[in-house]
């Protein structure tokens, strides 16, 4: 198996859940660079660049691209040290993006590691999906909750349920319009012509779009 493994997909496609799974089997590292910014906001003191890269995210836009890198590349640093695989969940976002992280692959001499996987599902279900998305505070599980009837504690751990700010309605409509289907394209045709990508059913259940995505990686 590939030792670098990006996830690509619209919001609420599950990439998230599947890379989860994916490093718990293989002992790969998980790397959310959604996960790194929203750490971000427990800071005491955050400086004027973090504070603008936060009010972004929570508005449905992007980082920016040089916020992300030194993000993304320095902890990806320590994980090659460690010798460790790493599944790259959301950290590739535009074109820009996609060309950036393979020029440091390459510096570290890893070209030849990396896989793309798209999860994909149509947009609409993509708002379905995070109108009942909550996460544990205190294990990081993702889950679905009753939207009649809410639960409130983890399923797995007991801990407090929480939703995520930038999945209030409005700003799943804008986080749609940013990162949709239309506009991810031009990376998927990126790593189409590195001939690194697939692309899975994203719309199957949790267990069956993994079985496809294990199809696809071993
Ligand atoms: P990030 O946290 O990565 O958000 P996202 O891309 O919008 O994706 P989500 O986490 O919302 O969805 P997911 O695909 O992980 O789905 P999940 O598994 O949770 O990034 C947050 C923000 O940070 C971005 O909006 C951006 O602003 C910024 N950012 C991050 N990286 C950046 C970068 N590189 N450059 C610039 N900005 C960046 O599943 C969703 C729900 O569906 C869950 O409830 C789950 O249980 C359920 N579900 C999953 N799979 C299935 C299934 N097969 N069937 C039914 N339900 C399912
Ligand atoms: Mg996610």
């Amino acid at each position: 198996m590939k030792k670098i493994i990006i996830f690509l997909g619209v919001p609420g496609s599950g990439k998230g859940t599947q890379a989860k799974n994916l490093a718990r089997k293989y002992y790969y590292s998980h790397l959310s660079t959604g996960d790194l910014l929203r750490a971000l906001e427990k800071k005491s003191k955050l400086s004027a660049e973090e504070k603008l890269n936060l009010e972004n995210i929570r508005n449905g836009q992007l980082a920016s691209d040089e916020f992300i890198y030194k993000l993304a590349f320095s902890a990806l640093e320590s994980l090659f040290k460690k010798g460790e695989g790493v599944v790259l969940d959301g950290a590739v976002r535009n074109l820009a993006q996609a060309k950036e992280y393979q020029k440091f692959f390459e510096s570290k001499g890893k070209i030849n590691d990396v896989l793309a996987i798209e999860v994909a599902i149509p947009d609409k279900e993509s708002f379905k999906r995070l109108a009942g998305r909550r996460m544990c505070s205190q294990c990081g599980e993702i889950l679905t909750v009753n939207l009649k009837n809410p639960e409130t504690v983890c399923s797995k751990c007991g801990g407090k349920l929480e939703m995520r700010a930038d999945d209030a309605p409005e700003v799943v409509m804008k986080r749609i319009d940013v990162q949709g289907n239309r506009a991810i394209a031009p990376i998927l045709e990126y790593y189409r012509k590195l001939g690194i990508l697939h692309t899975v059913d994203g719309t199957k259940s949790i267990a069956d779009v993994f079985k496809l995505i294990e199809k696809k990686l071993l």
